[in-house]
């Protein structure tokens, strides 16, 4: 690879020369810098050109390249030559004013000369493409001394900061009792922070502000030699007067002790930074560093990570084209006020502060610009950044005193008139005057980089969003209102954002976001769509791609993420704006090319300007798509459900083949409520019971409801919901009536706990299932899995093909409150089909009507051709011509797919070694091969002859063989308490059963296939 890489770095020399008629120094100069960047990142390095360094005599120099590591160490330094220059000589004069010896590379693209530990290591010719190579790796590998240990004292920092954090803690709560000072001040502190950030802020949250300030206050006050940044701080200041109350004498000197060392190490490696770009870089990084370790929740939770500053630049230099393009304004104009409202460690606003004209800076940097931050390190280091860049901007020391510490989302305050919504005549405090005159201000810009964490996974991280119950409710009657999506997932962090931001903004303005790309084309977001294209005049998207949530040739296509890999939700650059007076929305989209790497992502964003940038205008169609537009006569069809025919009781049926439908059974603990026989599920679901019972008894009125989630017994798994239950005191029973049997994953029934409080939805399937009942299950629009369909009699998984997709029904009946049986057809759909087919003699019925709507779903030229509308959509049925022939196929599916336990068994050639002769222990294999048509199914037996076709009976990216084979092996369960005490599973019990059934779905695959190849292509 590396040699490919010197290959291709002469070809682009040779090119250089060719059409540039001579040596063009400087593009010479580029393209091996370009090289020796490929080598650096195969190391996870970086080649940062020209930072400044300070050497042994104190003098400064700046070498043309410098290799750095994540927490911008210096790994080695490049110095290139013009091939004019005598290289020797000039290796001399740099050595002689103090260049560092212990790993240096210079050349002049003819020769390489490496230096490590002072003496020259390598040299080689240019031509030489081994020895170059061989140079050039030893160049990037070597660790220097200094870096080794700095990384040796981070990591046993890392490893550290857990322990210490809990010790500190410890101290609080001592204190906290022992000392009345530290009673009030912490109390004090704490009612504050309440009216200043968030109602919700707790007595915990304000403990570990205190932990963060102790731990890192040394950092700040030396790293940036100018401790006046730090002790000016309102909020630093406040904290430090909290913790003068305890924390000295032998209480401070012991955990100072144990910090002190790591201290200096960082200390002695600030001291050698010189650029002030590089301070900020080292900070941020230590700081991500901290936080990860500190609280690695909470740095998720908060989106803890910093913008690449090549999205920064490029964002602000669109924001400022944008804002002169409609408004005739610059961002440094008077009258535009920005805001960033999730500042983080303040790179958008230094970057400002950077690109703003000195004659408008002090002004904006005064009066005009704004940002908000609502955890405490990262605070103190967007104040210290932003005072210190504008320092250094401009020669002179000036307090920064528009930044708040405050929960954006929380403060509404705004809408109201300019004053923050809580009453705080009483306190007077810094903070709280600084968010009350952003309140009052008219804002113009919005820039930031929200969070875009979504919702929790699982309940028992405790790593719960807080809520927002005016921004949620704005949602609500905007994104969601105009929604189709069946399960919305807009209470995330990165709609709220939006979502305030856009009522944040003023009458004439714009917001300039990154986040999460999923609203560009996810069908949750249809409502989102519409309403962003409702509120504003201009919307210009780049898309960055990158959602490593994909999976095949989509996920090579997606390419890296431009946060260098570090997370996996796609991301986007969108520009929103909104002009007074202007109607209707004009659309544009951009794009990075498919395939290209997190580093060729930064790269298009840093050597594109926003107007170098073609755009695309995107043109939605009626449902509010904006990308992968379909045209074809789908609007046509008639649809087979929707949610507003579901929704309207009593009122005349909507036009749709099926009036009620359901998702599948979400239980959130499968492997609590799902079991292979009765008695397992009993003993499982009866354990579960009685520790929560347990615990509501150690814990209902006795434990603040806000604690309760600290002191949970997590052997068991809890959600959200049972949670409730607990903070209500709600008691639970084993009731034997809801053990039921689910259809867990195709052709692999399970039995279920088909419990309101144990499962997490049901959604309508109790009104489904509270008799017989017969359901078409279907791929939901938004799964990320291809279109399926599968016919039961039992209550489906949500998950029945597995993650990323869920599962819909439609059932043939639906029962009432008092157990009435009604058919769920509607009589309008009858009344069409039978006007479409007229057939006196025998008219068609409603059970026809299911056999025919399920042929149709298997048809596999209607799934190609409406292959994009089934993604975003429920399905739309077509009136074929021969509806008979239709209703027949589906009829005979169906008898397929349900009774596929009675189906004759292929006869499939089954081969046993004897146990005798192999002498190893019998191991599960469960393995399809299918070129050859061979079943393992363990190291003994053997199946062989399944027919080719067998496998193209699909459902989902499995066929019916696989999911059967998948469903059977034995794994470890994921829940420690399952694994420890129910881990009860063995194949050898199954392996008859499971042989009688590969038999049985191998005869159902085969006349499945049969009856769908025989349908029009
Ligand atoms: C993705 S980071 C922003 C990074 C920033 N641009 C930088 O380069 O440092 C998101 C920041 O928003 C802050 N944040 C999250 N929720 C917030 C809220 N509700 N109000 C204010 N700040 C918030 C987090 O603490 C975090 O520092």
């Amino acid at each position: 690879m590396s040699v490919q890489l010197i290959q291709q770095y002469h070809a682009k020399v040779e090119k250089i020369i060719r059409y540039g008629g001579s040596r063009n120094e400087s593009a010479l100069r580029k393209s091996f810098q370009d090289l020796l960047e490929a080598y650096a990142l195969g190391r996870n390095l970086l080649l940062v050109p020209e930072v400044e360094l300070r050497v042994r005599s104190g003098r400064r120099v700046v070498p043309d390249g410098t290799l750095k590591d994540a927490l911008r160490q210096d790994w080695g330094y490049w110095e290139s030559k013009d091939e004019k220059d005598d290289l020797q000589a000039e290796i001399a004069t740099k050595f002689a004013r103090g260049y560092p010896a212990t790993n240096i590379l210079f050349e002049d693209t003819h020769t390489a000369v490496l230096y490590q530990a002072g003496e020259e290591a390598l040299r080689a010719d240019f031509t030489d493409v081994a020895a170059l190579d061989a140079l050039l790796t030893r160049f990037v590998s070597y660790e220097p001394r200094e870096v080794t240990e700095f990384h040796r004292a981070i990591e046993q920092f890392n490893a550290d900061v857990p322990a210490l954090a809990a010790e500190l803690r410890a101290i609080i709560e001592e204190q906290y009792a022992a000392s009345p000072a530290f009673q009030k001040a912490l109390n004090e502190f704490l009612a504050l922070c309440q009216k200043a950030i968030n109602p919700h802020v707790e007595m915990a949250d304000a403990r570990e502000m205190i932990i963060q300030h102790v731990l890192t206050e040394d950092i700040f006050m030396t790293v940036f030699d100018e401790p006046q940044f730090h002790r000016e701080n309102a909020i630093a200041r406040m904290l430090q007067e909290v913790v003068d109350t305890f924390y000295y004498g032998t209480t401070r000197h012991t955990i100072h002790d144990r910090i002190a060392p790591y201290y200096e190490t960082i200390n002695a490696r600030a001291a050698q930074i010189y650029n002030h770009w590089e301070k900020q870089k080292f900070l941020k990084a230590l700081y991500e560093n901290f936080y990860r370790v500190y609280n690695p929740k909470a740095a998720d939770r908060l989106g803890v990570i910093y913008t690449p500053d090549e999205i920064v630049r490029f964002m602000i230099h669109a924001a400022d084209h944008l804002a002169f393009q409609h408004f005739g304004k610059t961002l440094g104009d008077a009258g535009v006020e920005i805001l960033d409202p999730t500042t983080g460690t303040g790179t958008f606003i230094t970057e400002l502060i950077e690109y703003l004209p000195d004659s408008q800076l002090q002004y904006k940097y005064q009066h005009e610009i704004h940002c908000n931050e609502v955890a405490i390190l990262p605070y103190y280091i967007a104040n210290l950044n932003i005072e210190y860049t504008y320092k250094q901007r401009t020669g002179a020391y000036l307090p920064f005193e528009n930044i708040c510490f405050v929960d954006t989302l929380d403060n509404m305050g705004f809408v109201k008139g300019g004053q923050h919504q809580m009453d705080f005549l009483a306190i007077v405090d810094e903070n709280i005057e600084r968010v009350q005159r952003q309140n009052e201000r008219r804002i113009s810009v919005i820039i930031g980089n929200p969070p875009y964490n979504a919702n929790q996974l699982n309940e028992n991280e405790n790593n719960k969003n807080r809520e927002y119950p005016d921004v949620d409710q704005r949602i609500k009657e905007t994104y969601i209102r105009h929604s189709t999506a069946q399960k919305t997932k807009l209470y995330d962090m990165y709609a709220r954002f939006l979502r305030w931001a856009s009522d944040r903004l003023d009458r004439n303005g714009i917001i300039a976001f990154v986040s999460n790309n999923s609203f560009l084309d996810a069908r949750t977001y249809d409502g989102f769509r519409k309403a962003v294209a409702d509120e504003f005049n201009g919307i210009y998207v780049v898309d960055l791609k990158g959602n490593a949530y994909t999976s095949g040739e989509r996920r090579r296509r997606e390419g890296g993420n431009v946060f260098s890999d570090q997370i996996k939700v796609g991301v986007a650059v969108y520009f929103l704006v909104r002009k007074e007076g202007e109607e209707g929305c004009r659309i544009f989209y951009n794009a990075v090319p498919d395939y290209a790497r997190a580093e060729e992502k930064k790269a298009y964003l840093r050597d594109n300007h926003f107007t170098d940038l073609q755009f695309w205008p995107i043109h939605p169609d009626k449902h509010h798509n904006w990308l992968n537009l379909a045209e074809n006569d789908w609007g046509e069809l008639i649809p087979i459900a929707s949610k507003e025919a579901k929704s309207r009781k009593g009122q005349a049926e909507n036009q749709v083949i099926f009036k009620l439908f359901s998702l599948g059974v979400v239980t959130a603990r499968d492997e609590w409520v799902y079991a292979d026989t009765e008695q397992e599920l009993e003993r499982k679901v009866r354990f579960l019971i009685d520790v929560y019972n347990g615990e509501v008894n150690r814990h209902f009125g006795k434990v603040d409801r806000s604690d309760v989630a600290d002191k949970l017994d997590y052997s068991i798994k809890w959600t959200r919901a049972v949670k409730q239950d607990l903070a209500n005191g709600v008691q639970y029973s084993f009731q034997q009536n809801l053990a039921a049997t689910g259809l867990y994953r195709p052709f692999v029934k399970r039995y279920l706990y088909f419990s309101p409080e144990l499962n997490e939805m049901q959604y309508r399937l109790p009104e489904i299932f509270a008799g017989e009942n017969l359901v078409i299950g279907f791929t939901d629009p938004g799964s990320q899995k291809p279109f399926m369909t599968l016919a039961s009699q039992q209550i489906p998984d949500y998950h029945l093909v597995g993650a990323a997709c869920g599962t819909e029904c439609l059932p043939l009946y639906c029962y009432t409150a008092s157990g009435e049986r009604l058919e769920n057809i509607t009589d309008w759909a009858l009344a069409q089909f039978q006007a479409q087919y007229p057939d006196p003699q025998s008219p068609i019925t409603k059970p026809d009507i299911f056999h025919y709507v399920y042929a149709v779903l298997h048809h596999p030229a209607y799934r190609q051709k409406y292959e994009l509308n089934l993604k975003r959509e429920f399905p739309r049925i077509p009136f074929y011509d021969d509806f008979w022939q239709w209703a027949e196929w589906g009829r005979r599916l169906m008898d397929l797919h349900l009774n596929y336990e009675q189906a004759e068994p292929y006869p499939l050639a089954r081969e046993d070694l004897d146990p005798q002769t192999t002498r190893r222990a019998v191991v599960p294999r469960l393995i399809a091969r299918k070129e050859t048509g061979v079943i393992e199914v363990d190291t003994l037996t053997t199946l062989r002859g399944v027919p080719p076709e067998a496998w193209d009976y699909r459902l989902g990216t499995y066929s019916a063989l696989e999911w059967v084979l998948e469903r059977h092996k034995e794994r470890t369960p994921k829940d420690p308490t399952i694994r420890e005490k129910f881990n009860t599973y063995r194949f050898a019990d199954y392996k008859e059963h499971v042989i009688d059934l590969l038999r049985r779905v191998c005869t159902v695959s085969v006349e499945t296939m049969k009856i769908v190849r025989q349908m029009p292509g």
